[in-house]
């Protein structure tokens, strides 16, 4: 039996201005599973990510056709708030941008801005965050020094901590290891095949090969229509379209 849906998206369409830049996309994502978007450039895989948080919300003359539920519950209606929506469906981006603060300091962010929590409350939330970001070990004695003094893979790895610092369900990450050492790509790779025990993860990697790697369904993206969705098994050994089959070979992309 397919596991349950965490976010359905029914004929998706987005257009900028006039031009339609995703096509009547419908989609089940899984909870505890890792979905891959694949494609090549200008698929609208970003657009697609953005979407799911309504970041879509804010590209000028942007009109979302369609409806996009998360358990159930259309994120475009009146009584949602967006502010709650993108603390429930976090977002990492392919350039890290830690805040100008320490380490300690860039996790605890968002969660000191709720009422009533303790310091204790924060140290631990703190430790629990870098430590499901596979970057404790490396942060630990100097958690009060600045962000910005860590290599651009631990950047990376504190700024996954600090959306996983707010208790998100799902997790959005677009390219997040394109410019990062093989290392911190293994170690945010490890990090998301834990976290997606417990929660619904949406990448767009930065190749095929991080695709095969750690997703367990793929989508495959062209020209903003959705050619192609499975389990990364068989989109990967038995592709159903020739389009899947050419790039995912190497023949374009
Ligand atoms: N903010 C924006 N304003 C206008 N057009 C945009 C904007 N963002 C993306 N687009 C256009 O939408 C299409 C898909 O882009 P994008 O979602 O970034 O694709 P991908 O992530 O697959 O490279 C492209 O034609 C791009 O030019
Ligand atoms: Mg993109």
């Amino acid at each position: 039996m397919p596991p349950t849906a965490k976010i359905v998206l029914e004929d998706v369409s987005f257009y900028y201005g006039q031009e339609p830049a995703l096509q009547h996309v419908s989609l089940e994502i899984a909870d505890k599973e890792i979905l891959a978007i694949i494609g090549p450039g200008m698929s609208a895989k970003s657009t697609l990510l953005r979407i799911l948080n309504r970041l879509s919300d804010l590209a000028t003359e942007g009109r979302l056709e369609g409806r996009v539920l998360l358990d159930g519950k259309d994120i475009h209606d009146p009584d949602v708030s967006v502010t709650q929506l993108r603390t429930r469906v976090g977002v990492v981006f392919a350039v890290p941008v830690p805040l100008p603060l320490s380490i300690w300091d860039n996790v605890a962010y968002g969660p000191q801005l709720r009422r009533g929590v303790s310091k204790s409350e924060l140290d631990s939330l703190v430790e629990k965050s870098l430590r499901a970001a596979a970057v404790w070990d490396e942060v630990e004695d100097r958690l009060h020094e600045p962000a910005m003094a860590l290599s651009g893979g631990q950047q990376q790895r504190v700024c996954l901590a600090r959306v996983l610092a707010l208790e998100p369900e799902v997790i959005l990450l677009d390219e997040p290891c394109s410019g990062l050492d093989p290392i911190s790509t293994m170690k945010v790779e490890e990090a998301l095949l834990t976290l997606k025990k417990d929660h619904c993860i949406v990448i767009v990697p930065h190749n095929v090969q991080q695709a095969s790697r750690i997703g367990d369904r793929v989508a495959f993206l062209m020209g903003g229509e959705l050619v192609e969705h499975g389990s990364a098994e068989q989109v990967f050994t038995k592709p159903r379209d020739s389009r899947t089959d050419d790039y995912i070979t190497g023949r374009f992309g």
